[in-house]
């Protein structure tokens, strides 16, 4: 290229009439005009307008006559003025445009899948696969830079609070965040393992008793799990660990980082501390413990209404320590029974077994349940539910957990069906005192709700855990806390245990017997023998963040070359199978 770039070229504007200019980019249209060619030249900065006159350089409208859409080229050429009738009013630049006098074509381009522009309907796949060139569309571009940004401010808000950014190892030992690992063999130690880190979990604990005080890392974490819209195998985590810190510094600092982000990059301020919700009062209302708080349509607790009853698929969930509950949708008796149908069979993909409704039309109850019930129970139901002519009663019955999600999950469904959510709220919520320990009904053992590094809520100290026998059961409550916002889990942390001998009963409260406390975790039980400050933490999802700003559904818009769905990769074809000699080296046979 014998031509050197001056500006990008959105820049240009009416100031500059009269510059010389040498601008770079794309081809992004072409037009004809009976001997004059117009060509508009895209970069990352935006689009100006080119004209190729006959006239003016016969050489470079010879050339011209070549450029097709993606062409790369560098032109110099005069910035002038446009004529009043041809001012476009929708282009920063539209005000002028740059008569070229000398032109290089560059590269050419094969046609382009689909049209570079914001408007073009493409499919996943295909865009997946020409990554490269739906990165030049400019919302993607957008994004990308947007993401650049959260990574700045992040980095200057946590220099500023003295934090110290330490990159953590990839090749590591399984961390356990609760999902499944991806494994790296060992060529050298044939026969073993690395697993990529889920999270720098372990080390940033190390690095607190290394005494680093404060420490941060903008991370990628590796979980092999099921695949959604807001799941990635490889993601990215604003991740940070404070020592001589307890919950409360650890929300404030993140509170302010998540203020300084949405102020600076959404113009949206939070004067009001982001309000708290205990996990109980989470799962009680919303049956979520990621709240979307933006709309009603609570649930409500009519289990001791039911009890008794002689409608036999309530009664039963009560006797055998279920729950029924019901939310109201108003106005939902106008739905046909089409629409219930499609709720009922939208709450089975959560576990319902049925979904039992009732429509309130000119003060008539119709359903098919209401026969069973007796007088005092519909008089009660009604009380409960403060029920309304127009109403939409629906319940799920089944054990507490069951009923949450089923009913979690339609509140979310008919708030989205029916325009029921405000988009220019923004819902920040920290959901504390979670649980400390789960059941899993797989593997028939509590587990840690969090992850066994956490500390027990203050209020439920370690003598309540040494009291408890036959399992730790789900009551005691941890010092955990997530952030969330619209109902997406944005961010989790913790409290840690710091002491080794908490740190142990723990274990064993998890039915992690000693031996295995030791292979997996023994590292970290010895290191918080030496002195271990307590210390808190926690991540947050910096692609759900940047998805949140950037107003897009799917964390795959906002990561340059995210994988499918399949866990694939469908630009480079990851993965992909290995020569038998490589995997010979490794010590490996492929069994399948
Ligand atoms: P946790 O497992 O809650 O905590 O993860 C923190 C945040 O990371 C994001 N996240 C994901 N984003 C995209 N794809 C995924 N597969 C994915 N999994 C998680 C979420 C989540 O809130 N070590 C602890 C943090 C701590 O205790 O300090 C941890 O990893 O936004
Ligand atoms: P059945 O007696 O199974 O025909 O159910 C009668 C009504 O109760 C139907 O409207 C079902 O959809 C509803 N139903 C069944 N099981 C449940 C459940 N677990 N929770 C709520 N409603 C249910």
């Amino acid at each position: 290229m014998k031509l050197e770039r001056s500006c990008y070229c959105g820049e240009p504007r009416e100031q500059d009439v009269g510059k010389e200019l040498v601008l770079c980019g794309w081809v992004h249209s072409r037009r004809d005009h009976g001997g004059v060619i117009f060509v508009d030249l895209r970069d990352r900065s935006g689009i100006v307008q080119l004209v190729f006159n006959p006239e003016h350089s016969p050489q470079s409208h010879a050339s011209a006559g070549a450029l097709r859409n993606e062409y790369v080229l560098v032109a110099r050429g005069q910035l002038r003025a446009r004529s009043d009738d041809t001012v476009n009013p929708n282009m920063p630049t539209g005000k002028v445009e740059l008569m070229v006098g000398e032109l290089e074509i560059l590269n050419a381009s094969r046609p382009s899948p689909f049209a570079i522009d914001d408007e073009a309907v493409v499919t996943e796949n295909t865009r997946l696969k020409f990554r490269y060139l739906d990165l030049r569309r400019p919302f993607m571009q957008k994004f990308l830079r947007l993401r650049h940004e959260v990574c700045r401010l992040s980095r200057e808000l946590l220099n500023s609070e003295g934090f110290l950014e330490v990159e953590t190892p990839m090749l590591t030992r399984s961390t356990p965040e609760g999902a499944r690992d991806y494994l790296v063999p060992s060529r050298v130690n044939q026969g073993s393992f690395f697993a990529l880190p889920q999270s720098p979990q372990l080390f940033k604990q190390l690095l607190m008793v290394s005494g680093l005080d404060r420490y941060y890392q903008i991370a990628r974490c590796f979980r092999d799990e099921d695949l959604r819209a807001d799941r990635q195998p490889e993601f990215t985590q604003i991740d940070l660990e404070m020592s001589f810190a307890g919950s409360e510094a650890v929300m404030n600092l993140v509170e302010g980082l998540l203020k300084k982000l949405f102020s600076e990059l959404a113009g949206l301020e939070f004067n009001a501390a982001f309000p708290r919700m205990p996990y109980a009062e989470a799962m009680a209302r919303f049956g979520s413990d990621r709240p979307d708080t933006r709309f009603g349509l609570e649930l409500k607790d009519l289990t001791e209404v039911f009890a008794g009853s002689g409608f036999k698929v309530f009664k039963q969930a009560v006797d055998g320590g279920g729950a029924v509950k019901a939310i109201v949708v108003k106005g939902g008796a106008a739905m046909s029974r089409k629409e219930i149908d499609d709720l009922g069979s939208y709450a089975s993909d959560f576990g319902a077994k049925g979904m039992a409704w009732i429509k309130i039309n000119e003060g008539q109850w119709q359903s098919p349940i209401v026969k069973f019930f007796s007088d005092g129970e519909k008089q009660r139901l009604g009380e409960v539910l403060e029920i309304e002519d127009g109403d939409l009663v629906l319940f799920a019955s089944d054990s507490e957990q069951v009923v949450h999600a089923v009913l979690g999950a339609l509140r979310c469904k008919i708030a989205a069906d029916r325009d029921l959510i405000d988009p220019s709220r923004f819902d920040f919520l920290w959901v504390t005192e979670f649980p400390m320990f789960e059941w899993n009904d797989d593997d028939k053992r509590y587990q840690a709700l969090h992850h066994p590094f956490t500390a027990l809520h203050p209020d439920d100290g370690i003598e309540v855990l040494d009291s408890l026998s036959g399992g730790p059961g789900t009551a005691l409550r941890s010092d955990a806390y997530d952030i969330v916002l619209n109902g997406v889990e944005l961010g989790g942390g913790s409290v840690r245990i710091h002491q080794p001998q908490l740190q142990r009963k723990v274990f064993e409260a998890l039915g992690i017997g000693e031996e295995e406390a030791a292979e997996k975790f023994g590292f970290l039980v010895e290191a918080l023998g030496y002195g271990a400050p307590p210390h808190a933490g926690l991540a947050l999802g910096l692609d759900r963040l940047v998805a949140m700003l950037a107003g897009t559904d799917s964390i795959r818009d906002v990561i340059a070359f995210p994988k499918t769905q399949r866990a694939a990769c469908l630009l480079t074809q990851a993965p992909s199978t290995v020569d038998a000699a490589q995997l010979r080296g490794l010590g490996l046979r492929v069994d399948l």
